[in-house]
């Protein structure tokens, strides 16, 4: 690899003539045309993730099925991206993301449910609704059970059992967390599913997010306790490995490889001939999307420079509120030296509102405008309105 070329340079993301480009739009003129802050989406970026992990899972299993996350982003030119890429459902986890994914052309049986802690009205709209549910409580067992017809098939969730994610963040960990039935209470979430009048046609189990390479281990232990409940379920159809890929986010990081991914899928689950199901969020929209802001300040204040701009924490919660780094990089001139050491800090008033630390960076002046990368994924679906700070725009192109 050329070392000249940043690491988040891709096929959609590029430098063209000194410009920052998203599949060939000069990100610089859409931003000023459009205003700031406003979120840009590679449409042809999801498609492309997305056929790639098709042909992953092909070379382990001729049956296989992708429901996107649309928790990661749920912007319609995401969704249908999504959905222009054959074979491809919707993942959702609320009763309105099943509402929004069926009014973006998603037919009920190209949708899966996986969530927890679910009221009676939650359980009721699912019922109503057909999309196929994972549940993980012996409550939503017998509460949904009393509402569908006998026989209705319903997925179980299993508690990974591992703390496995992007830098052992516990905030990212699902292994002993509120998810998921213990694997030891398989036989009995069985049963409660039976007395239930349900089938169980899926186990399932998401690890965690951002899954770095170095949890290889963890995850091969963990795929074998799934196969391991999967072997207990007589009516099993599918086995669903939930998310966790991507996580790719500084220059240093070392994500779970595809490849990775896909033996370990080949050594635990596909033998046993269900189809094999994912949910992939990260993985398939975060490099497809970046957010863009405009430098209001710059400033030295106690022998630190900062530099302040036009979004906050509210608008993306990653750095802030999870510790995890996002690329900076000015629009104008992307690839200058660095030629300062600032903090980059948002608008809102919180002392939590920091995008990056001690970052080495370009010259920079009031007006130039930034970029955040990568930032398609958990960006603007989990964006409050704290402060009153929440209006951005976003645009899908390509
Ligand atoms: C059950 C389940 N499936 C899939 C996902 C998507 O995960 P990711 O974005 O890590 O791919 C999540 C994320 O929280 C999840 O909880």
């Amino acid at each position: 690899m050329n070392s000249d070329v940043p690491w988040w340079q891709t096929e959609s993301l590029t430098v063209n003539d000194g410009a920052l480009c998203m599949d060939g739009t000069v990100l610089e003129t859409l931003a000023r045309t459009r205003g700031t802050p406003l979120y840009v989406y590679s449409r042809p970026t999801v498609q492309r993730r997305l056929l790639a992990l098709q042909e992953m899972l092909a070379q382990v299993t001729d049956r296989y099925k992708i429901y996107y996350a649309m928790k990661a982003n749920r912007h319609a030119g995401v969704l249908a991206a999504a959905r222009a890429t054959p074979g491809v459902g919707l993942d959702t986890c609320s009763p309105r993301e099943v509402e929004t994914a069926l009014a973006n052309g998603f037919a009920p049986d190209e949708i899966s449910f996986n969530a927890g802690m679910l009221s009676n009205r939650d359980l009721a709209i699912l019922a109503e609704s057909g999309v196929h549910c994972t549940l993980d409580s012996f409550s939503a067992l017998r509460r949904y059970g009393e509402m569908v017809p006998a026989g209705t098939p319903v997925g179980l969730r299993f508690d990974p059992g591992v703390a496995a994610s992007y830098g052992q963040q516990p905030k990212m960990v699902y292994g002993k967390s509120k998810f998921g039935f213990d694997v030891e209470e398989c036989a009995a979430a069985l049963d409660a599913a039976h007395r239930a009048g349900l089938v169980v046609d899926s186990v399932a189990m998401h690890i965690g997010w951002g899954l770095p390479q170095s949890s290889a281990d963890l995850i091969d232990w963990a795929f074998g306790r799934l196969a391991g409940v999967a072997s207990q379920c007589p009516t099993l159809a599918t086995i669903n490995v939930g998310g966790g890929l991507g996580g790719r986010y500084l220059a240093t990081d070392q994500p779970l490889a595809l490849e990775t991914w896909r033996d370990l899928i080949g050594k635990h689950l596909s033998p046993l001939g269900a189809t094999i199901v994912c949910e992939p969020g990260t993985w398939v929209v975060a490099p497809a999307g970046l957010l863009i802001a405009e430098v209001n300040t710059v400033e030295s204040r106690r022998h630190v420079t900062w530099v302040g701009i036009n979004a906050g924490y509210a608008l993306n919660p990653l750095p802030a509120m999870y510790d995890i780094p996002l690329e900076v990089i000015p629009l104008c001139n992307p690839l200058a030296e660095p030629a300062l050491v600032a903090n980059v800090a948002g608008h809102i008033n919180e002392g939590v509102d920091i995008w990056a630390q001690a970052r080495s960076l370009p010259p920079l002046e009031e007006g130039d405008l930034l970029a955040f990368f990568p930032a398609g994924a958990y960006g603007s679906s989990m964006a409050s309105n704290h402060c009153l700070r929440g209006e951005f725009q976003e645009i899908a192109i390509g």
